[in-house]
């Protein structure tokens, strides 16, 4: 299709990706009247199918609050009021409501959280376009004569029915996760980036088996292993692996003798599992989180371990500080919170990339001895230790789970 047919349109802000922190950001956009398009590359059903995180940590509660979607995306989502530690068979029980002063998250699957923010996006009009492809920027450092003079950005992605669109904006948010196109348009001499390999792997499971009472980690000389509940009749099983094992190395009976050697408990029942992988342990962060008129949000910025449970509460976070800023250029002309978006953001990432690395070494170290050693071995069970012992410790742990 040539040029000449292009569709042209024009809003405030194009969201492109409708995950996490693109669903978040157009619902609150919406609220603080900042006009938006998102544009997501896959259809309806694959975005709200997608199962991945499961916790929402106190400080994204408070921002649903806050901006008064608690109550719709929120609904019936039990509080996440404590978990256990299980080490060599031997309960721990942390009790986070007692540790945080009852700044608890809620447990929520993540699909269930995205189908929520969907309906409220689109049952007040908003507008999100499912199988946008070839989504491209253009000018997004164009120096222009600022917002709203028609000078600024632009976005071209092609329909469902195969026409080339274009929206000029007077600003990006890219929201399209680790792998999507919008970090690409920052050139590389603008930006730090920052990469860690945890060197460990996570193999993972969803089974239609009984979840546990509480969120499970589980700590042996097999190996790391956590368990959580992802519905009534569904859970998560997390399995310690080689970095570089492959879904097909583990087969049921593997999984199943596995997860009971490493819960401690030749009971565990088992049940079909519906999907499994191997999750990538690693961790990256682009400084700043913004080029020109484009915002990086959630994963597009920042990945994180599944360790601590951060990844979409970090997305919710950026969201919301994005929104804000928005708002205030949108409406009051003032963008410095926008210049301020990055180092606000980042302030928040960095603690906790720092939390989850943390929670990472004691859960695997304190393990089993081949990965750092028999000495580091002893130190994180010493470290496992402080944090059931010491009250100081567990409210520091607490603190950091509850987020902000
Ligand atoms: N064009 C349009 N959409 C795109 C493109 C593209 N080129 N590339 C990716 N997307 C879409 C994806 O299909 C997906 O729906 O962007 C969305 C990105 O969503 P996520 O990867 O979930 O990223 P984010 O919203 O930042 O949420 C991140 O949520 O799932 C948790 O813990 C997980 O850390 C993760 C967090």
């Amino acid at each position: 299709m040539g040029y000449n047919t292009t569709m042209r349109e024009s809003s405030r802000v194009v969201v492109i990706g409708a995950g996490p922190a693109g669903l978040t950001l157009a619902n609150l956009l919406r609220l603080a009247g900042v006009g938006c398009v998102v544009l997501e590359r896959q259809s309806r059903s694959y975005v709200e199918q997608r199962q991945r995180a499961g916790v929402l940590d106190y400080a994204s509660r408070r921002i649903f609050e806050e901006w008064g979607l608690a109550e719709t995306l929120l609904a019936g989502a039990p509080e996440d009021h404590a978990i256990e530690i299980r080490v060599d068979g031997d309960p721990h029980v942390l009790d986070l409501r007692a540790l945080s002063g009852g700044r608890t998250g809620r447990a929520i699957p993540q699909q269930m959280l995205i189908t929520r923010l969907m309906t409220a996006f689109l049952e007040n009009g908003g507008d999100l376009r499912f199988d946008a492809g070839d989504v491209a920027l253009h000018d997004i450092d164009a120096p222009g004569l600022g917002p709203g003079s028609g000078s600024g950005p632009r976005v071209t992605y092609r329909d469902a029915e195969g026409a080339v669109r274009e929206i000029a904006c007077d600003y990006v948010a890219g929201c399209d996760g680790h792998h999507g196109v919008t970090r690409t348009a920052v050139p590389p001499r603008a930006a730090t980036t920052y990469t860690y390999d945890h060197g460990i792997g996570w193999f993972t499971v969803l089974a239609d088996a009984p979840p546990p009472r509480l969120p499970l980690f589980a700590i042996s000389s097999h190996g790391f292993a956590a368990q959580f509940q992802r519905g009534p009749a569904a859970c998560r099983l997390y399995l310690e692996c080689a970095p570089d094992d492959a879904p097909d190395d583990w087969n049921d009976e593997r999984i199943w003798k596995q997860a009971r050697l490493r819960l401690g408990d030749e009971t565990l029942p088992a049940g079909p599992i519906v999907d499994k992988g191997v999750v990538e342990m690693r961790s990256f962060v682009i400084d700043p989180m913004r080029y020109g008129r484009l915002f990086l949000v959630g994963d597009a910025a920042h990945i994180i371990t599944p360790m601590g449970g951060k990844g979409m509460n970090l997305a919710i976070g950026d969201a919301d500080v994005l929104a804000r800023a928005l708002r205030a250029a949108v409406r009051d002309g003032d963008e410095e919170p926008l210049a301020a978006y990055s180092a606000t953001c980042l302030r928040r990432v960095w603690n906790q990339q720092e939390f989850s690395r943390w929670l990472t070494e004691l859960v695997h170290e304190s393990g089993d001895a081949s990965l750092a050693g028999t000495f580091r071995r002893q130190l994180a069970r010493a470290r496992l230790d402080r944090l059931f012992a010491s009250a100081p410790a567990g409210h520091a742990f607490a603190d950091l789970l509850a987020g902000g």
